[in-house]
């Protein structure tokens, strides 16, 4: 393999020292960009794009082409393959959000579902990884990505996006056992794909918790953390001859940090709520930090995000440790010159925290 012409992202998840502070952004292909627009329109739908290895590389990189400053690729995929592959049945209804043919409610459908084999079952994200990283040629790193056991759940057993999770919260407290099942086939299903994905070349990965915080204390112990920690547990952690760092991302999850920091991760990703700089001082040296500027701060003039980017740079301070992205993802309406701001700020901006 190619050796990397720009590790500073793999660099300041180990807290090992960086010219500037690494920079990437959460759904950095996507909707606000016209050339993604082109490609899905080409593939016909995104279920479409993401299915296809070559054109699922060709969105990967249009963000690295467009925006030079960019330190790490993202697969282009979705966190919904894992349910489809145990045979959900995922598709997007225009302007809905995702959807399932088959939904989960009881413990018989969950005994029923088969543990996906990565290269059998996701070959496709398989080769969209060993593609995007021969076509990357050692430009910046590839993260790999899934999404959380609870995550993952939510969608399964609501059907779709949901505002209340009232259907996976009750299956959660009247039927613990079932959730558990569930729960414990998706850790299984979770490492088996990431390691997957590790083989075929992702150089870090990054579990996406987006609705931990939906929980309580006690359930985010219970039900979304005890799981991460499996998953974390059973990582290849060194490939090619180097570190894979684990990024851990639980959106909400601000006031439970201290005990995400336990799992083994190497980084937590933090959304917009929580102050970096008080963020850093609870998590002290175990872990690196990810985030987190609001993303409706990007819809604001070039000038605010630059104001922003150097308010955040300074909360965290001087030192590695810190990967620069927004505390969720870029949304459709942004103005690609908006982002092009952002990445040139991370960078300029950053020079003096490591000097
Ligand atoms: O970050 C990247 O650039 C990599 C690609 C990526 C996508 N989805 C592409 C996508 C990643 C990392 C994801 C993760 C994902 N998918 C999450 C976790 C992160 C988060 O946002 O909290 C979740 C919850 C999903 C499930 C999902 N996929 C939803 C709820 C939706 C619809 C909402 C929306 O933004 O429209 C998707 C669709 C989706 N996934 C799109 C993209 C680019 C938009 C679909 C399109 O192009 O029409």
């Amino acid at each position: 393999m190619t050796a990397l012409k720009n590790d500073r992202f793999l660099r300041a998840l180990l807290k090992q020292p960086v010219d500037v502070t690494p920079v990437w952004m959460m759904r950095q292909a996507g909707r606000y960009l016209p050339e993604y627009r082109a490609t899905r329109a080409k593939a016909g739908d995104f279920v479409s794009l993401m299915k296809n290895p070559e054109l699922a590389c060709e969105v990967t990189l249009q963000p690295l082409d467009r925006y030079p400053q960019i330190d790490a690729a993202i697969l282009f995929s979705d966190i919904l393959t894992i349910p489809d592959a145990m045979g959900q049945g995922l598709y997007f209804e225009t302007g809905e959000g995702p959807r399932f043919r088959k939904i989960i409610r009881s413990l018989a459908d969950i005994e029923a579902l088969p543990i996906p084999d990565p290269e059998q079952d996701l070959g496709y994200v398989m080769d969209a990884v060993r593609t995007i990283r021969r076509e990357l040629n050692g430009r910046v790193p590839l993260i790999g990505f899934s999404g959380s056991p609870w995550t993952l759940a939510t969608y399964m057993v609501e059907g779709g996006s949901s505002k209340d999770f009232r259907q996976s919260k009750a299956m959660l407290y009247s039927d613990p056992q079932a959730m558990h099942a569930l729960l414990g086939k998706l850790a299984d299903s979770v490492t088996a794909y990431l390691n997957g994905q590790i083989r075929a070349g992702a150089q870090a990965v990054q579990i996406f918790d987006s609705w931990g915080g939906s929980l309580s204390a006690a359930a985010y112990q219970e039900f979304s953390l005890a799981y991460m920690q499996k998953i974390v547990n059973g990582l290849i952690r060194e490939h090619e001859g180097r570190r894979v760092p684990v990024i851990l991302f639980t959106k909400g999850g601000g006031l439970w940090l201290e005990s995400m920091a336990e799992t083994g991760a190497e980084a937590l990703g933090l959304d917009w709520t929580c102050d970096i700089g008080q963020a850093r001082a609870r998590v002290g040296d175990k872990v690196a930090l990810q985030g987190n500027m609001d993303p409706s701060v990007l819809y604001a003039t070039p000038a605010a995000i630059r104001t922003e980017v150097a308010r955040i740079l300074k909360a965290y301070g001087a030192g590695s440790g810190h990967v620069f992205n927004l505390g969720h993802g870029i949304t459709p309406q942004v103005d690609p010159a908006h982002a092009a701001a952002f990445f040139e700020a991370v960078h300029e901006l950053s020079a003096p925290y490591h000097a």
